[in-house]
C-alpha cells in the first residue's frame, strides 16, 4: 500500500475545488487528495472524461492524477475522518432572504460543512477557507469547530483562490501569488507553514504570501472589487465616448500604456458577469455598512450600478437602432458564457440581455460553443421564443441582428460574408465585446455598432 505524506480532503467539487485539487494532486503525488461533494451527478462526472465543467487543459491534469492520488466521491464523512487538511470550497452565494437579503453572503453551506467536520472528526485538523468569505468568517468557524468536548483542535486558515475561469489551470500552475492567512499564534503559524509546504511543491517561495487571517479574507474581496471597478470605469467612459465621437479603444490604449495604470481589464464590454464579482462586491458593501462606513459602501456599490447601466444601455441601443421596435425580429446572440473559454453562465450579461430582448417580443437565437446547456437552464421560464443552436451560421439564418455577447476567439474567424448573405437586410451587428474587425464588416454590408466607438452605418 502506498504511504502518502499528507492526506488532503476538499469539500465542494465545483469550479474551484475540482481544478485546484487536480493541480495539487498532479504536482504532489506524495499526497492523497479526496474531493467530495453532496452532488452525486457532479461526482459521477468527475469520475468520467465528461467533466462537469469545461476548462482548457483540465481533463489532462485530472487524468494525470485520478485513481493514483486523486479521488472523487460523495462519501464526505470518510474523507473528513481520514484527512489532516480539509479545504472547503462550497458555494457562498448572496443571501436571497431575511436580514441582508440581496447583499450579505449566505453562509449556510459553509456552516453546515463546519458542523459536519466537527461531527466526523476524531483528530485535530487544519480547515482551509477556499471559498470566498466575508472578513471575520474565520472567527465564526473557529467558534463552531472548537466548541467541542472531544479535546481536538481545529486551526482555521484562509487561502482564497485567485484563479480565473477560462484560464484556471494556467493560473493554478503559475499563480501571480498564493495567499495564506492564519492566526499569529504558535499553532496558527505552524498550520500556515503546513499549507505553505503544499504550494511550495511547484510555486516559487517569493510568490507565496503569508498574512494575518483577516487580511487574507479581505484581500480576496478587494482583489475582485478592484478588477470589477476597472471594467466599470472603462465602461463608463465608453458611454461618454459614444456622445463625443472619441474611441474608447484609443482612450484605453493611451491610458493603459501608463505603467502606473497598466493595460489589462480595460476593454469596454457589455459588462462583467461570473459568479464572483457581483457577490463579492455586495459582500464588501454589506460589511462596510455594518461597520457604519456608508461612504465606503456607496463607493463600491456604484461599480455594480455602472455594470447594470452598461447592460441596459446596450439593449436600448439595439431597440433604438432597429427602428424602435424589435417585435417579431430575430436577434442572434453570439456567445452566452460570461466570458470566453468557459461553460459558466452565472450572472452572464447575456442572461439579462436575452430576457430583455424576449420581453420586447423579439425572437432570440442563442449560439455558444460550450454554454448552451446552461443557457437553456438560465432561460427556462422566460418564454419559448428562444432557439439554442450549436452552429453560429444557423443562428444567423434569417436574423435581423447579431449581438456579440462573449469574446470567443472563433467569432473572429467566421465567414462573415456568408453570414451576411443569410441575414435579413438591413443587417445589424452589435459588438458587445469589441472583438470584431468593424471596418471589414461594414464593407461587407453590415451596420456595425461597437461599444464606445462611432457606429458604421449605411444610412
Ligand atoms: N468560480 C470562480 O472562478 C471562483 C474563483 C475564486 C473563488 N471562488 C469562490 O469559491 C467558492 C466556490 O465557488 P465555485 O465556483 O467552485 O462554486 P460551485 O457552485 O461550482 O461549487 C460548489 C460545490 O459545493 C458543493 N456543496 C455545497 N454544499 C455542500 C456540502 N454541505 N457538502 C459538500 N458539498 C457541498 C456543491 O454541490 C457544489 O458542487 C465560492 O465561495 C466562490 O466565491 C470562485
Amino acid at each position: 500500500m502506498t504511504m502518502f505524506s499528507k492526506k488532503i480532503a476538499c469539500i465542494g467539487a465545483g469550479y474551484v475545488g475540482g481544478p485546484t485539487m487536480a493541480v495539487i494532486a498532479m504536482k504532489c503525488p506524495q499526497y492523497k487528495v479526496d474531493v467530495v461533494d453532496v452532488s452525486e451527478a457532479r461526482i459521477k462526472a468527475w469520475q468520467t472524461d465528461q467533466l462537469p465543467i469545461y476548462e482548457p487543459g483540465l481533463l489532462e491534469v485530472v487524468k494525470a492524477a485520478r485513481g493514483r492520488n486523486l479521488f472523487f466521491s460523495t462519501d464526505i464523512s470518510t474523507a473528513i475522518r481520514e484527512s489532516e487538511i480539509i479545504f472547503v470550497s462550497v458555494n457562498t452565494p448572496t443571501k436571497t432572504f431575511g436580514e441582508g437579503a440581496g447583499k450579505a453572503a449566505d453562509l449556510q453551506y459553509w456552516e453546515k460543512v463546519a458542523r459536519e467536520i466537527l461531527r466526523e472528526s476524531k483528530s485535530s485538523k487544519i480547515v482551509i477557507e477556499k471559498s470566498t468569505l466575508p472578513v471575520k468568517t474565520a472567527q465564526t468557524m473557529e467558534n463552531i469547530l472548537n466548541a467541542n468536548g472531544k479535546k481536538i483542535r481545529f486551526e482555521v486558515i484562509s487561502n482564497p483562490e485567485f484563479l480565473a475561469e477560462g484560464s484556471a489551470i494556467q493560473d493554478l500552475l503559475e499563480p501571480d501569488r498564493v495567499l495564506i492567512g492564519s492566526r499569529e499564534t504558535p499553532e496558527g503559524l505552524r498550520a500556515r507553514q503546513e499549507i505553505v509546504e503544499i504550494y511550495a511543491n511547484w510555486v516559487p517561495r517569493e510568490k507565496i504570501l503569508t498574512s494575518n487571517i483577516w487580511s487574507a479574507e479581505l484581500s480576496k474581496l478587494v482583489a475582485n472589487a478592484f478588477l470589477a471597478q476597472r471594467i466599470s470605469s472603462i465602461n463608463s467612459i465608453s458611454a461618454l465616448c459614444e456622445k463625443t465621437d472619441a474611441n474608447v479603444q484609443e482612450v484605453a490604449r493611451a491610458v493603459g500604456m501608463d505603467s502606473r495604470v497598466g493595460s489589462r481589464f480595460l476593454n469596454a464590454s457589455v459588462g462583467f458577469g461570473g459568479s464572483c464579482f457581483k457577490k463579492d462586491i455586495l459582500n464588501l458593501v454589506y460589511i462596510s455598512e455594518s461597520y457604519g462606513l456608508n461612504e465606503v459602501a456607496r463607493y463600491w456599490e456604484s461599480v455594480l450600478q455602472m455594470n447594470e447601466f452598461q447592460e441596459a444601455r446596450f439593449v436600448r441601443m439595439i431597440i433604438r437602432e432597429m427602428f424602435n421596435t424589435i417585435v417579431g425580429k430575430r436577434i442572434a446572440l453570439f456567445g452566452f458564457a460570461f466570458k470566453a473559454d468557459t461553460s459558466d453562465t452565472r450572472e452572464s450579461p447575456a442572461i439579462h440581455i436575452a430576457r430583455k430582448l424576449l420581453e420586447e417580443k423579439s425572437h432570440v437565437a442563442i449560439t455558444d460553443p460550450k454554454a448552451l446547456d446552461n443557457a437553456r437552464i438560465d432561460l427556462a421560464g422566460s418564454g419559448s421564443d428562444a432557439d439554442f443552436l450549436e452552429d453560429p451560421y444557423k443562428a444567423a439564418q434569417g436574423a435581423h441582428a447579431i449581438a456579440i455577447m462573449t469574446e470567443w476567439a472563433l467569432y473572429r474567424s467566421l465567414d462573415w460574408e456568408k453570414i451576411y448573405k443569410y441575414m435579413e437586410k438591413p443587417a445589424f451587428l452589435f459588438d458587445g465585446r469589441n472583438i470584431l474587425d468593424h471596418e471589414r464588416l461594414f464593407e461587407i454590408g453590415f451596420n456595425v455598432y461597437p461599444l464606445g466607438r462611432p457606429p458604421l452605418k449605411h444610412f
